[in-house]
């Protein structure tokens, strides 16, 4: 009978127990999202929430309160929904804030009219999902439909300092697993690891490193066809780059970081994109929580606890109430907000310090590189201030695409976030031409780039926390007042961290709400 009153939605229908994977589990614990029927046999009502900022965990926010009834309203500050899940078609506009000179002058923000075709879109903020991220679950839950982001290529280069002339991926990576194997297999040769290894595992050693780095009965190195063909083979048997550059050399080009980017757990292959565009999640969220329930343009500025509900004041209106409040701004926006959330509260809020991350996306009416260099996705890695180039993971042999010409952080953000676009662009393109050669300024068709800095109501790409104290109080409400953001989890600069830290606030939520009936 209870089976038969949860299948009508009269009482909690019954979990799914969690099946046994080896490592990575989903998550310590399912989640249970809020439902209807939980107030039908403890009483009870849903309450009103006022979710402030519509970005990934605000909007998760609203979508899972909703699916127990809460009355959920939505403030946003910004024009549309999404926060930094930002992507950029035709016809968008990108306003950045003002740069602050040394001296405290602002020079004039930047506009730009974003030009791209028809089909064209750059994503601006995320771009790529892990598989075992909670992000997928709600792609699948939404129907927003997958493709493959082809997150690392064997055949896209490799250009550090110590290199005069880009190489691809694929040599390079030959060249640095060859000397390294050559070099242990000579160490475990001459008996240097004689201590830790038994005859056993020497030659198991021995046996490993042959394969791995493709050493020959001698252990030299000398290259192969893993380094790849000057000419491919076909009808004939090709012809290979040949020998490989010294030791010395191959060392001196500081390897270790670019050829270990997509060893990360976060960044493995596969991973996978949204079809269209990141911004399909922050849609499909937003279609479910409706419209009318969402108030962009709507700036927040003051947050206050009242005994029976929290009041909130935005500029230009009347101040709204509600039962609760989940604050889901950016922490250093939040600090900024007056009103009586406490002290201690002010300060960990106050803590995280937002970082720079700055994204070029170049439209081209040609697809050069998949034409004349056969690269089909994947990236680039420098150590250029543009760091990373993107090539595009889909619409292949179509008439136009978007390469991301620079993808960066830090210093290299920073130095990019004072230009205005312009100057970006021919930075960018005078960067980009050290690894391609003439063609990456040529077909060019239209380009965008976002300093999150300057992006108003986020200022910045994400934030580190630099002691952890203020984390573990914001993790619990100030009062009625929730805070949620990937800034709250282990997994800050991914959507995946504003879903796990949604489903927690809306979890505690609604046992309270429920407790308190
Ligand atoms: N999650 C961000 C990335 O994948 C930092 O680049």
């Amino acid at each position: 009978m209870y089976a038969a009153m949860g299948a009508l939605g009269l009482a909690p229908a019954k979990g799914t127990p969690p099946v046994p994977v080896v490592g990575g589990t989903a998550a310590p614990s399912p989640y249970v999202p809020p439902q209807r029927s939980d107030f039908a046999l403890r009483g009870g009502r849903p309450a009103s929430v006022l979710v402030l900022g519509a970005g990934v965990a605000g909007l998760a926010c609203a979508y899972e309160l909703g699916k127990a009834g809460y009355d959920c309203t939505v403030l946003e500050a910004r024009d549309r929904v999404g926060g930094r899940s930002l992507t950029l078609r035709g016809g968008d506009t990108v306003t950045e804030l003002p740069v602050q000179g040394a001296a405290g002058s602002a020079s004039p923000g930047d506009t730009q009219r974003v030009t791209f075709g028809e089909g064209t879109y750059f994503n601006a903020g995320p771009a790529r999902i892990a598989q075992w991220m909670v992000t997928l679950d709600y792609c699948r839950e939404l129907g927003v439909p997958l493709e493959v982001f082809v997150n690392s290529n064997s055949a896209a280069y490799v250009l550090t300092a110590g290199m005069k002339a880009p190489v691809r991926v694929r040599t390079a990576r030959a060249d640095a697993y060859g000397y390294i194997s050559e070099l242990l297999a000579k160490a475990a040769d001459a008996g240097a690891l004689d201590a830790r290894l038994t005859g056993a595992d020497k030659e198991r050693l021995l046996d490993f490193l042959s394969a791995f780095g493709e050493i020959g009965p001698s252990h030299d190195y000398t290259g192969g066809e893993r380094r790849g063909y000057r000419v491919n083979p076909g009808i004939g048997q090709g012809s290979e780059l040949g020998a490989p550059p010294s030791l010395t050399e191959v060392l001196s080009q500081g390897l270790g970081r670019v050829l270990t980017m997509d060893a990360g757990y976060e960044q493995a292959m596969p991973m996978f994109q949204p079809v269209g565009g990141m911004d399909a999640i922050v849609h499909a969220l937003a279609r479910q929580v409706g419209a009318d329930r969402i108030r962009t343009g709507t700036r927040v500025t003051k947050i206050t606890n009242t005994p029976d509900g929290v009041e909130v004041a935005v500029e230009g209106g009347a101040p709204l109430r509600a039962e609760y409040c989940v604050a889901a701004l950016p922490p250093h926006l939040l600090a900024r907000i007056p009103g009586n959330l406490g002290a201690d509260v002010q300060a960990a809020l106050a803590t995280p310090v937002p970082l720079a991350a700055g994204k070029l996306g170049l439209e081209y009416g040609r697809r050069w590189w998949e034409i004349e260099d056969r690269v089909y996705g994947g990236a680039t890695e420098t150590d250029l201030d543009v760091g990373h180039i993107w090539y595009p993971s889909h619409g292949f042999h179509g008439p136009r695409g978007l390469v991301v010409g620079y993808y960066n952080t830090g210093e290299d953000a920073d130095s990019y976030s004072e230009m205005t676009h312009a100057r970006r662009l021919r930075r960018a393109i005078a960067q980009g031409r050290r690894v391609h050669g003439a063609k990456y300024g040529a077909d060019l068709l239209a380009s965008a780039s976002v300093s999150w800095r300057r992006q108003p109501h986020i200022e910045g790409a994400w934030v580190r926390w630099p002691s952890m104290g203020g984390l573990r109080l914001l993790q619990r409400p100030a009062g009625r007042v929730y805070f949620a953001g990937d800034w709250l989890t282990h997994l800050i600069a991914w959507q995946a961290g504003a879903f796990e830290s949604a489903r927690k606030v809306v979890t505690e939520l609604h046992h309270r709400v429920l407790k308190e009936a």
